[in-house]
């Protein structure tokens, strides 16, 4: 549906130049909800920018519904109007002048051949009525709370029928408890509609709940993509595991194996885990274990020997109470492992414990130093 190739995009800044998008190629199937992830600046919205048309790109290709939009090659670049998208911002953008009803039917109003009055009132409607809007059409926009004027705006995206709808962190600003309700709300109005959306984000757990693919960025860069699932459970860099999902990062070497099977046993600052290496790890290679959270047992009773493989023996030295656990940190020399016990266990640190490393659910990655 959306198909960008090699995209890039320099801004020329006080005779400084800011290489913001890099060389970055996407496929966003028709109907699918596409999440750019990444920490602040590493090109999130340029991109979404320039799919909308307002930023103008280096070089690449965009095409929507299989006709370029912008092309370096062929020399396209559609202006905004003629792209047919649909666009919420994080500041709602909503016109504080105008009533409710008058900021949706805008860019109705705007387009050409000219509407009915009555086609605008009815598209108008049924666009409130899709964000639950429909009692407060006559009230001025800024009598309306923060939630509500976000629910404007994508009702004002939605109004004119979008062929793509693009959302630029529009729950940053809203507090927690309204964040998670208009997530769950955006993720049905979108799935509802069966429009496509792509949507942008530094907050992984957005990124996980409401795509069906992400795109993880860094500096410019797409540098893993997949299904939510994918992007978490499988991450392809140390990057990936500590940007989503909080995963411990801890250093090894494989000291024995691999065998035909792949299996080996690592030694770590925490002691020994026996783990299946990725393909092309030899035997003495420096690797990162990457052990989340899910991947840890607790465990009461024996403590087992040092030598006992998948265990640990570690001493935390800080909790944190987070209400539905509480979270320990253990150090080993420069390593440090991060472990959730259950929100009761009596703990006073330095307090030691034994925890069981569920290798299956651990991915070993090759570091690259
Ligand atoms: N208009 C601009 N002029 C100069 N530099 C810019 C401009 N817009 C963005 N940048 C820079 O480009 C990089 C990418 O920015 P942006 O796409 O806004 O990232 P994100 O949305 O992921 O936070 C950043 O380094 C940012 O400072
Ligand atoms: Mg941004």
């Amino acid at each position: 549906m959306l198909a960008i190739r090699h995209l890039s995009k320099t801004y020329h800044a006080d005779r400084s130049l800011v290489p913001a998008v890099n060389d970055v190629s996407l496929d966003v199937p028709r109907g699918s909800f596409f999440t750019l992830l990444g920490p602040s600046g590493c090109g999130k919205t340029t991109i979404l920018q320039c799919i909308a048309g307002l930023e103008t790109p280096d070089r690449g290709e965009i095409e929507i519904d299989g006709a370029p939009v912008y092309s370096s090659t062929l020399n396209i670049n559609e202006p905004p109007n003629r792209r047919r998208l649909g666009m919420v911002f994080q500041s709602y953008a909503v016109w504080p002048h105008m009533t409710v009803f008058e900021n949706v039917a805008f860019p109705l109003r705007q387009s050409r051949p000219r509407l009915s009055r009555q086609e605008i009132g009815t598209r108008t409607k049924a666009a409130l009525a899709s964000v639950r809007l429909d009692g407060v059409a006559d009230k001025l926009a800024p009598f309306l709370s923060g939630g509500q004027q976000q629910r404007v705006a994508l009702a004002r995206a939605l109004v004119h029928e979008p062929r793509l709808l693009l959302l630029d962190e529009p729950l940053s600003n809203l507090d927690a408890k309204l964040r998670e309700e208009m997530r769950t709300e955006i993720g049905r109005l979108v799935r509802e509609l069966g429009i496509t959306a792509v949507f942008v984000t530094h907050d992984q757990i957005e990124a996980l709940t409401m795509s069906d693919s992400i795109a993880l960025m860094d500096g410019g860069r797409v540098v893993q993509q997949g299904a939510p699932h994918d992007i978490y459970y499988r991450p392809q860099s140390a990057f990936a595991a500590r940007f989503v999902g909080n995963g411990n990062i801890i250093p090894g070497r494989v000291a024995l194996g691999p065998d035909a099977e792949g299996n080996a046993e690592i030694v770590t600052p925490f002691g020994r885990v026996g783990c299946r290496l990725p393909t092309g790890v030899a035997h003495g290679s420096n690797i990162d274990v990457i052990v989340r959270p899910d991947a840890m047992r607790v465990c009461n009773g024996e403590a087992p020997t040092e030598e006992t493989l998948n265990f640990f023996r570690i001493q935390i030295s800080q909790a944190s109470f987070i209400g539905d656990f509480i979270e320990g940190i253990a150090h080993a020399g420069p390593a440090t492992l991060r472990v959730r016990l259950g929100p009761h266990t009596a703990i006073q640190p330095p307090y030691v414990a034994v925890v069981e490393v569920l290798t299956d659910r651990c991915v070993v990655l090759p570091r690259r130093d």
